[in-house]
């Protein structure tokens, strides 16, 4: 399936991984690049030196294109972590929070793609004029730090704002290939999948992770504070609940993210094996798509059913009644 995505990433199908913090590491993301998507390693909850071995460790599974998501847009010593991420064989920097401007040059000169999550028209517009490559219009269905505005919303909307400057990657509540259909309908070259991609043996997840995924409802899911300080859709349980219910005031982040650690909540990006994690007040940043997922597959089967649903629902909507 060719869109202006694929070209610009220089793969087969526009299937992009989203660089997840805590799940999106070697394994899953090399699985997905290998299978003709695109891996994201996400970087968000690494330190630098683990990147680096983990960028390695991708280059030794496929020498297909892959990329890197940073969440922040400005960490320290900013130039010469992407100057790594260069180095390491990445094809594609993402910006998880915020525009990175300062390092936009920088990073085309490394032939490195610049990408931009965003929540909102007006990111969209701020990361054309910084020169990024592509964006990805995330909805509020997603897993993860969120916006306020809907998928089905926000994608024409940013589509149309981008005007074709740049290509446009829908995210936010896509489990299978209808929503890829979807997508490309709304006038999107591709998707971002998250929370899908954490019900694959690929991924690294801690104990219950998988399995709550595999149980919830589509409103099983709530947009909190209480384990970052800034707005994060997750898995409800006891520990929302608590937060919420005593007023929901969170530190900012990432002071938030100390708070949840300490309390023994987050284990996110630690030892995928800790014993002491208690699903029902764990952070498992999920998307309201996970009440689609009933099994665990292989991220490459994904990617191929991802390819022939959305072929099959264009067909079907296509189809004269
Ligand atoms: C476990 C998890 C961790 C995430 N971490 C990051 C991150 O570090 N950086 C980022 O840009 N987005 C992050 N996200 C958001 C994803 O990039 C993506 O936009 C989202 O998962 C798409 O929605 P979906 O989960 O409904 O597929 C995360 C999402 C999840 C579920």
């Amino acid at each position: 399936m060719r869109t202006r995505l694929t070209e610009i990433l220089d793969v087969e199908h526009p299937v992009m991984l989203a660089g997840m913090g805590g799940v999106s590491y070697a394994e899953l993301v090399a699985a997905v690049s290998e299978a003709g998507g695109f891996g994201s390693i996400g970087a968000s909850t690494m330190a630098h030196s683990q990147l680096v071995e983990q960028m390695g460790e991708v280059r030794e599974r496929t020498a297909k294109p892959f990329g890197v998501d940073l969440l922040t847009a400005a960490p320290q010593d900013f130039e010469s972590k992407v100057r790594d991420i260069a180095k390491g064989g990445a094809t594609v920097y993402v910006a998880g929070l915020g525009v990175p401007r300062d390092v936009v040059d920088l990073c085309h000169e490394l032939n490195l793609l610049v990408v931009n999550m965003c929540g909102k028209v007006r990111h969209a517009i701020a990361a054309v004029e910084a020169g990024c490559d592509l964006v990805v219009a995330q909805g509020t269905e997603a897993g993860g730090h969120t916006g306020t505005v809907a998928t089905m919303a926000l994608v024409p909307q940013v589509v149309d704002a981008v005007d074709g400057r740049i290509p446009v990657v829908a995210a936010g509540g896509i489990s299978d290939g209808r929503g890829l259909a979807a997508a490309l309908t709304l006038g999107a070259d591709g998707i971002w999948v998250g929370t899908r991609f954490i019900a694959t043996p690929e991924a690294q997840a801690v104990p219950g992770y998988k399995d709550a995924l595999l149980g919830l409802p589509e409103d099983g899911t709530v947009v909190t504070r209480a384990y970052t300080g800034k707005t994060c859709r997750v898995v409800r349980n006891a520990y929302t609940q608590a937060f919420e219910e005593a007023g929901g005031t969170p530190e900012p982040f990432p002071m938030q993210v100390l708070r949840s650690i300490e309390d023994g909540a987050n284990h996110l990006g630690g030892d995928a094996d800790a014993r002491d994690v208690d699903p029902d007040r764990e952070f498992m940043p999920a998307g309201q798509g996970a009440g689609a997922i009933t099994e665990l597959v292989p991220a490459a089967t994904l990617v191929e059913r991802f390819v022939d649903e959305a072929e099959a629902a264009l067909a079907r909507a296509g189809r004269p009644v």
